[in-house]
């Protein structure tokens, strides 16, 4: 029995914010970011849009492409790191409860930006084990609710969005399709180089000590950098070995958008050329979990992926998490 992705969907909110626009509000200028990250612009949700706002839209679209309706899902999987309430409810069950999702089970997966790349392996297995036949995966961030607007080391790197896919069990029309490999690997011992100091059972809120800038999101951003270059590297090389391909057989490889300059050096180690990677990191800039269904859905929407094209996605974020699926579309 095999799983595959059966159809895919996603949004991404209106508020558009350019480079010159965050340099308005903090010391940086459209050449500084551009020059460190590749980001042009990003897109925020308004005010009164939570998680699960935009992730019903990505939902919806996902269902209304796979052709099936809400009641035959028997599973949601939210990858998120900025869930509507801290940990519960989660987004999954208001998802569950916006779609009318009656058969569903649902839970929220915290692997931040890895999160879709581990989701979308939970799935597999439970398709694959028999026990379900739709599950829908999400990967939803309001990230600008947890972005500190007075550190420029941190507020230019991220957007909001929203993507949806859903996984079902494999018929024999589908022919290859599959959902082949994951490799999923952690470093917990770099887990305070990414992080959200306070607000968790570690360090509570405390009204009259916390520092404001602790109830948002810190990285070192050096030392994730290195992490990630390292990470990349081996998630490609890992999954290559496990299923004895050549990375010459790969159609494209759909990485996670946190910094060109990451993909530029993992794809300078592997001695691929730019053209392999999916890049859209100029117009969304990193909305974590979401960035690689986001670069599926836009490369499905394009045209580029063809039944039978091998794509590799290679993920990585705090925790530290990462990962990669190999997917025969
Ligand atoms: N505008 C202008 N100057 C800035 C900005 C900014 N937005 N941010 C930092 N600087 C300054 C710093 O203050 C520093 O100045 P100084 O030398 O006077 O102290 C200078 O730029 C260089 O700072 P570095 O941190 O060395 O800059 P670097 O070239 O490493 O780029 C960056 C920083 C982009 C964060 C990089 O380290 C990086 O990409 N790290 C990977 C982490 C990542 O991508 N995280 C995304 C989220 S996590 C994830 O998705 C995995």
């Amino acid at each position: 029995m095999k799983a595959l992705i059966r159809s895919i969907g996603a949004y991404i909110p209106k508020n558009k914010m350019t480079n010159d626009a965050i340099s308005k509000i903090v010391d940086t200028s459209d050449e500084w970011i551009v020059s460190h990250t590749g980001i042009k612009n990003r897109y925020f949700a308004a005010d009164d849009q939570a998680n699960s706002d935009l992730a019903i839209e990505a939902a919806k679209q996902a269902i209304e492409r796979a052709k099936i309706s809400p009641e035959d899902l028997e599973l949601i999987i939210v990858a998120t790191a900025t869930g509507d309430y801290k940990g519960f409810p989660s987004v999954a069950c208001i998802l569950q409860e916006k779609l009318g999702a009656l058969n569903a089970g649902a839970f929220d997966l915290a692997a931040a930006c890895t999160g879709f790349v581990y989701a979308l392996e939970v799935a597999k297995n439970f398709i694959e084990s028999g026990h379900f036949q739709n599950i829908l995966v999400v990967a939803s961030e309001k990230m600008s609710s947890i972005m500190n607007w007075e550190d420029r080391n941190t507020c230019v790197l991220f957007g909001d969005g929203a993507a949806a896919a859903v996984v079902s069990r494999a018929q024999e029309a589908d022919d290859d399709s599959a959902i082949i490999y994951s490799f999923l690997r952690s470093d917990g011992s770099g887990a305070d180089a990414l992080s959200i100091p306070a607000g968790g059972s570690r360090n509570p809120i405390d009204l009259e000590r916390t520092k404001k800038e602790d109830l948002y999101v810190y990285m070192d951003g050096r030392r994730v950098y290195n992490f990630a270059v390292k990470a990349f590297t081996d998630i490609i090389k890992h999954i290559c070995d496990k299923c004895g391909i050549s990375l010459d057989e790969v159609d494209y490889i759909v990485p996670h958008q946190a910094n060109i300059r990451i993909i530029e050096a993992a794809a300078k180690r592997l001695k691929q050329p730019m053209e392999k990677f999916y890049i859209n990191i100029d117009e969304y800039a990193n909305t974590s979990a979401a960035t690689i269904p986001i670069a599926l859905n836009e490369m499905q929407e394009k045209g580029m992926l063809k039944k039978g094209n091998l794509v590799l996605t290679a993920g990585f974020g705090g925790g530290l998490t990462y990962g990669g699926n190999l997917i025969r579309w």
